[in-house]
C-alpha cells in the first residue's frame, strides 16, 4: 500500500488529480468508481478544472457510483445522483449514458443490486476506485459487521452513520434507514484504488484500517489485502498514524 501525507485538505485533492488525471486520460474506456461525500469534492473540482483548460477528458470514461441511499428518487436534493449531476458530471466532457449510479427508487432493489454487479462484471471491473472513508471505518455504505464477501447489495444504515449524514437533511428523521452499495467484494476486484481522507474525524478509521485487525469490525481493513491501493490523507486524518509509517 502507498501512503501519502499532505498537509491539508487542498494539498490531498491535489494530490489525487495528479495521482489520477494520467490515467484517466491515457487508458481508453476507463471504468471509473466513484464516491460521494465531502471527502473527492476537492478532487472533482480540480478533475473540473482540468477538465475546463482541456488537460483531462471524460470522453471515454464509464463510472459507476458505489452507492445511493434507498427510497430517495434521483430528483431528491440529497440523492447521490444529484451530488454527482451537481459535484461532477454536469461540468465535465461524460457522456450521460456511460454513468452508472445504483437506482434508489426502483421497485425490485436486491434485483436492481444483481444487475449492477452483473454490469460492473460485463465491463470488466472497476479500473480505478475513488473512495472516501467514514468515521466508523466504512467505504461504500459497507458498514461495520458486513460481510468480506458481498457484492452490490441492500444495507441497513448505522446509527451513527444517519446521525453524521443527518447535516445534510432538515431532520435526522429524514435520513433513510437503508442504501445500496457495492459490496467489500466489489470494491476489492477494482484493478487500483485510491482512498481520499481529511480531517481529526477521520485518524482513528485511518489508524484502524492501518494497524487495526483485518476483520469487519472495520471495513476499510479489507484493502490491505488488495494488491494496488494508495492512500491519500491530509496531516489530521493521519493524526494517530504518524511516525508509524
Ligand atoms: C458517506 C458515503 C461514503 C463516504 C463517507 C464519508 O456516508 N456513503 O462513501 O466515504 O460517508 O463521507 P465524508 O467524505 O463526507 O466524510
Amino acid at each position: 500500500m502507498k501512503f501519502y501525507i499532505e498537509k491539508d485538505y487542498k494539498g490531498m485533492s491535489r494530490k489525487a488529480a495528479d495521482l489520477t488525471a494520467d490515467k484517466i486520460n491515457q487508458k481508453k474506456g476507463m471504468i471509473l468508481g466513484l464516491a460521494t461525500g465531502s471527502t473527492p469534492i476537492g478532487l472533482y473540482q480540480k478533475w473540473i478544472e482540468k477538465c475546463k483548460k482541456g488537460e483531462l477528458s471524460f470522453r471515454d470514461v464509464k463510472t459507476f457510483n458505489l452507492d445511493e441511499y434507498l427510497g430517495l428518487p434521483k430528483e431528491h436534493s440529497q440523492s447521490y445522483w444529484t451530488f454527482m449531476q451537481e459535484q461532477l458530471f454536469q461540468h465535465i466532457d461524460i457522456d450521460p449514458t456511460n454513468v452508472r449510479i445504483p437506482c434508489g427508487d426502483h421497485e425490485d432493489p436486491e434485483e436492481h443490486c444483481k444487475e449492477y454487479e452483473r454490469e460492473l462484471d460485463a465491463c470488466g471491473g472497476v479500473d480505478l476506485q475513488i473512495l472516501g472513508i467514514g468515521r466508523n471505518g466504512h467505504i461504500g455504505f459497507n458498514e461495520p459487521g458486513e460481510s468480506f464477501e458481498n457484492e452490490t447489495h441492500v444495507v441497513r444504515l448505522a446509527e451513527d452513520t444517519r446521525v453524521v449524514n443527518s447535516r445534510f437533511f432538515d431532520d435526522l428523521s429524514e435520513v433513510p434507514t437503508h442504501a445500496i452499495t457495492m459490496g467489500l467484494k466489489s470494491i476489492m476486484k477494482a484493478k487500483e484504488i485510491i482512498l481520499l481522507a481529511s480531517g481529526d474525524e477521520k485518524s482513528e478509521a485511518i489508524y484502524r484500517t492501518l494497524f487495526g485487525e483485518i476483520d469487519s469490525d472495520t471495513p476499510a481493513s479489507i484493502l490491505r489485502l488488495h494488491p494496488n491501493v494508495s492512500m491519500i490523507v491530509d496531516e489530521g486524518a493521519a493524526a494517530k498514524v504518524k511516525g508509524q509509517i
